[in-house]
C-alpha cells in the first residue's frame, strides 16, 4: 500500500522502512506510527523477507522524537491512545519474527530513540546524537524509554540520561552499550545491508526463534528461560532447515534454507 509517510523497499530479501518527514525531523505523529504499524504488518506476511532495517529520511535525524505540535494540542485521554500508539508500534518491532536493525543516521530524541531502542540492535553514524529530551518539554518519554533504555544502558546511567535531558555523542552511546558499532555516516547504511545479508543467509526459523527466545525469557526467573530455550531448541528439530543446515556441514557445501 502506497504509505505518506514512509518509504518501504526489498532488495535480497531485506525491507527497509524509511520514515520520511524530513521537514519535522522525522517527527513521530500519530499517521506515521499508524503507518509503521501497518508495514511492519505487511512485512510479517511476507515469507521472502529475512530482515529489516529502519531508518530516517535525509542526513540529519533518525527521528527527532514524537510530532511536538501534534502532542501540543492532545487531552489526557487522547495523550493516553497516543503512547498506546507508540507502545503497540515499539512490540511489534520486538515480536516480529524477523531482526530488525536501526540504522540510526542523525537525531534520535525522545521517541526517535525510543523506537532505536525496540529494535533488535543499533548501529549508528558518527554524527548521530541520542537522548531522552522529554523532561525540557515538561513530560516524560512515552514510548517505553523509561524501561527498555534502563534496561539497555542501566538504570542510573538512564536515569542521567532521562532526568538531565541533554543528548549524547554517537561514540558515547557506543561506550555505554546502546548501540552496537558507529561508522562514518557514508557507510552506514552499506555496512548495515553487509551485515543483514549475512543474517539473511542463516537459518531464517533459527534467527527468529533466537529473537523469541530472547525477548520471552526477559521476564522469567533463569531456569524458566533455560526451560523455553530447551524447548525451542528441540522443536527446531522438526524443521527441514535444521536437517539442511546439518547435512550442508557434513557434505561441505553452503546450506540453502527454505524457512521451513
Ligand atoms: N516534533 C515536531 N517537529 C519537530 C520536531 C519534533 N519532535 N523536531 C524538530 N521538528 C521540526 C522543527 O519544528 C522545525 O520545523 P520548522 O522548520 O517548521 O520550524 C524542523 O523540524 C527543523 O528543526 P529545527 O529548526 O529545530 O532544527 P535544528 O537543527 O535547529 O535542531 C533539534 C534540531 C535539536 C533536533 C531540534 O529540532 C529539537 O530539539 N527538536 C525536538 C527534540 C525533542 O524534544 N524530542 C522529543 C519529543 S517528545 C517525545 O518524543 C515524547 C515521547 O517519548 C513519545
Amino acid at each position: 500500500m502506497p504509505f505518506e509517510n514512509l518509504l518501504l523497499s526489498t532488495e535480497d530479501r531485506i525491507s527497509t522502512i524509511t520514515i520520511n518527514r524530513p521537514r519535522a525531523l522525522n517527527a513521530l505523529d500519530g499517521r506515521t506510527l499508524v503507518e509503521l504499524l501497518l508495514a511492519l504488518g505487511e512485512i510479517a506476511g511476507a515469507d521472502n523477507v529475512r530482515g529489516i532495517i529502519l531508518t530516517g529520511a535525509g542526513d540529519k535525524a533518525f527521528v527527532a522524537g514524537a510530532d511536538i505540535a501534534e502532542m501540543s494540542q492532545l487531552t489526557p485521554l487522547q495523550a493516553r491512545a497516543f503512547a498506546e500508539l507508540g507502545h503497540r508500534v515499539c512490540f511489534a518491532l520486538e515480536e516480529i519474527d524477523r531482526p530488525v536493525v536501526a540504522a540510526v543516521n542523525g537525531f534520535a530524541l525522545g521517541g526517535g530513540c525510543e523506537l532505536a531502542l525496540a529494535c533488535d540492535f543499533i548501529y549508528a553514524a558518527k554524527n548521530a546524537k541520542f537522548g531522552q529530551p522529554e523532561v525540557k518539554l515538561g513530560i516524560i518519554p512515552g514510548f517505553g524509554g523509561t524501561q527498555r533504555l534502563a534496561r539497555r544502558v542501566g538504570k542510573a546511567y538512564a536515569k542521567e540520561l532521562i532526568f538531565h535531558g541533554e543528548p549524547i555523542s554517537a561514540d558515547e552511546a557506543l561506550r555505554v552499550g546502546l548501540v552496537n558499532a558507529v561508522f562514518e555516516p557514508a557507510e552506514l547504511l552499506p555496512k548495515v545491508r553487509e551485515v543483514m545479508k549475512g543474517i539473511a543467509a542463516r537459518g531464517p526459523l533459527a534467527v527468529g526463534q533466537s529473537k523469541r527466545a530472547i525477548h520471552a525469557g526477559e521476564g522469567l526467573p533463569l531456569a524458566a528461560a533455560c526451560e523455553l530455550e530447551r524447548q525451542t531448541f528441540a522443536a527446531l528439530f522438526g524443521s527441514d532447515d535444521l536437517h539442511e543446515g546439518l547435512k550442508a556441514f557434513v557434505e561441505k557445501r553452503a546450506p540453502k534454507f527454505k524457512g521451513s
